[in-house]
């Protein structure tokens, strides 16, 4: 049967993409940030996942906004990075799990989440940066085969949190029924707080971040029981990405390790984190 090892939760900003890609990671303005993911990076990369599942959300690149899916599983065998306007970024395609895919969504529906099906898709910088920052060089390929999860969170209305951390223990069960030995990771990327417009454009929000940190580790219930205006009223209109962590955090165990954590101000407009949780704790 297949596992779940691993989940990581981070940020997905574009310029940590975009500084990786233009070698400026040892710049003073960004050393703090990738110095932090260091422990996790040297960690992950010694449990390599037959797959990873990464939770994201679309930013209008791939689909449109004249239609927008609650959540979607992409199905396909390979996935291009997206050209979000300065060309795709310089990393590799992206390879599918098709029968595990196939497999997610059936047991999804089959539980009670409406799952769009994608069996196309361009991956933008909310699921290729979440890569870089598990993998930073991967040369020609990345290191396992990717199964997109997509959630709406641009879009009023979007999931609520509860529903989220619902659709995470679905996933975390359908994975656990597909009958492959397969050790599997799972991403739950956005956040922290940020809001990237309007009048509170800028907004960071570090005693939310704290207790958001802290509680997806040991008390993720209670982060169900905020509302997605809670969500945008704290972490800001962009911050609400946030919910997808508890996608990832649904599918792990209720006991988890906390293998490394990092918080750093500001990553662009963002309040930029990263925490990786082992899974194993049970073994
Ligand atoms: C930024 C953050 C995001 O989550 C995003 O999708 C785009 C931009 C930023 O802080 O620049
Ligand atoms: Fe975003």
């Amino acid at each position: 049967m297949a596992e779940i090892i691993w989940g990581l939760a981070t940020s997905h900003v574009p310029s940590i993409g975009a500084a990786m890609d233009n070698g400026r990671t040892s710049e003073p303005y960004w050393s703090p940030l990738f110095d932090g993911y260091a422990p996790a990076r040297e960690w992950m990369a010694k449990n390599t996942p037959d797959v990873a599942i990464v939770v994201y959300n679309d930013h209008a690149n791939a689909i449109d906004l004249d239609v927008v899916p609650t959540f979607a599983i992409g199905t396909a065998d390979l996935y291009p990075v997206a050209d979000e306007g300065w060309g795709p970024r310089p990393v590799p395609p992206v390879r599918g799990a098709p029968a595990l895919s196939e497999h997610l969504v059936e047991e999804l529906i089959d539980a009670g989440f409406d799952i769009t099906i994608c069996r196309e898709l361009e991956v933008d910088h909310g699921l290729t940066v979440p890569m870089s920052v598990y993998c930073p060089d991967p040369g020609a390929a990345w290191p396992c085969p990717v199964i997109p999860v997509i959630v709406n969170v641009i879009q009023h209305p979007q999931p609520t949190a509860a529903r989220c951390y619902a659709l995470g223990k679905a996933l975390g069960q359908a994975v656990r029924s597909f009958p492959e030995e397969l050790q599997v990771a799972v991403f739950g990327t956005g956040g922290m707080s940020h809001q990237l417009a309007g009048a509170r454009a800028g907004l960071i929000n570090e005693p939310f971040d704290r207790m958001f940190l802290r509680a997806i580790e040991v008390d993720p219930v209670s982060l169900t029981e905020l509302t997605r205006e809670d969500y945008v009223r704290e972490a800001g209109s962009e911050g609400i990405e946030l919910i997808m962590w508890l996608v990832m955090r649904g599918a792990l165990d209720e006991q988890i390790i906390r293998v490394h954590e990092a918080y750093h101000v500001p990553a662009s407009n963002t309040a930029a984190a990263l925490a990786l949780f082992d899974n194993r704790a049970h073994s």
